[in-house]
């Protein structure tokens, strides 16, 4: 083996994990190297910072657990998250834009039937949330089921509720044969990140802004489709042009209408103002597989 000098120690090391076995392994560890080495001859990186990035990465490590996922955040504060989504979900023009998952959302929401109120009496501005989930012919779809999950209006999700023991301002709705939904709860307000760990300690020595506008997450998984993972985000909202994770779409900005008390969306009355927001979700098709990709 040549002896290592500055001028070849890059290659060096892209060769030897050039020899992973699985070649996407191999592609994925030399590209690594690659960049991670131009990285430290940009900045001309120091030890002490070296030693700097060593103890954030294992703070960051130490500090989550099933519930909190601070690598997860990093990615999200880096506008790495909103990459992957944009480089994987390369949808129609016409569908609904996906955009991150986050890490609040909890698998097994209980059902709710058309127009159940998912808030069951958390406070906040009572909420509609209507329309229909199409396909990119403009076909209504029934029997789709829309995940919904939200933070209530002091910002807290019910994942950062070690206390609570059930389901939170998050349900299942199903469309209706005409492929209509209808969800009911409280509005959604803007709220800071979790500023406590290492992702805050960076953030604090900046100018970045560490609040989410308010959204609602939905999350529609329908047999023939493209899973869609997405926000419905308050038009006006504050923090709209400054989303902390850089997941604010322009199509996904929906005007919640002030309406009066008396008839609501789901054929009922309400005896206090509310407001609507109406949004029709189109499903992108599932990719064509060939039978090769099948069996590959
Ligand atoms: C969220 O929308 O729930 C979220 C996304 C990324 C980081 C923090 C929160
Ligand atoms: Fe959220």
């Amino acid at each position: 083996m040549a002896f290592v000098t500055e001028g070849n120690l890059t290659d060096l090391a892209v060769k030897r994990w050039a020899t992973a076995r699985s070649p996407r392994l191999a592609e994925l560890m030399t590209a690594l190297v690659r960049h991670l080495h131009a990285y430290a001859r940009e900045v001309e990186l120091t030890g002490e910072e070296w030693a700097a990035a060593v103890d954030w990465l294992t703070a960051t490590g130490r500090i989550s657990d099933d519930k909190r996922q601070e690598f997860i955040l990093a990615s999200d504060v880096l506008g790495l998250s909103t990459l992957v989504v944009q480089l994987n979900h390369r949808f129609s023009a016409d569908a609904t834009p996906a955009t991150v998952l986050g890490p609040f959302h909890i698998d097994g929401s209980p059902a709710a039937p058309f127009g159940a109120d998912m808030s069951d009496g958390v406070p906040g501005t009572p909420l509609f949330v209507t329309g229909r989930v199409l396909d990119l012919a403009g076909t209504p779809l029934p029997d789709v089921v829309l995940d919904v999950w939200q933070a209530d209006a002091d910002g807290t999700y019910e994942a950062q509720l070690p206390e609570i023991d059930e389901a939170r301002l998050r349900a299942t709705y199903r469309t209706r044969a005409d492929g209509t939904y209808c969800v009911r709860t409280i509005a959604p307000r803007g709220y800071a990140i979790p500023m406590d760990g290492p992702v805050g300690g960076l953030i604090s020595g900046t100018d970045i802004s560490y609040f989410r506008p308010a959204h609602i997450h939905f999350l529609i998984d329908h047999p023939g489709h493209q899973k869609l993972i997405t926000h419905l985000f308050q038009q006006g909202a504050e923090f709209l042009d400054t989303d902390v994770v850089f997941g604010t779409k322009d199509e996904l900005i929906v005007r919640f209408t002030e309406r009066p008390a008396g008839a609501c969306p789901d054929g009922g009355t309400i005896d206090e103002p509310y407001l609507h927001a109406e949004f029709d979700f189109v499903l992108q098709p599932q990719a064509h597989t060939t039978d090769d990709e099948v069996t590959a």
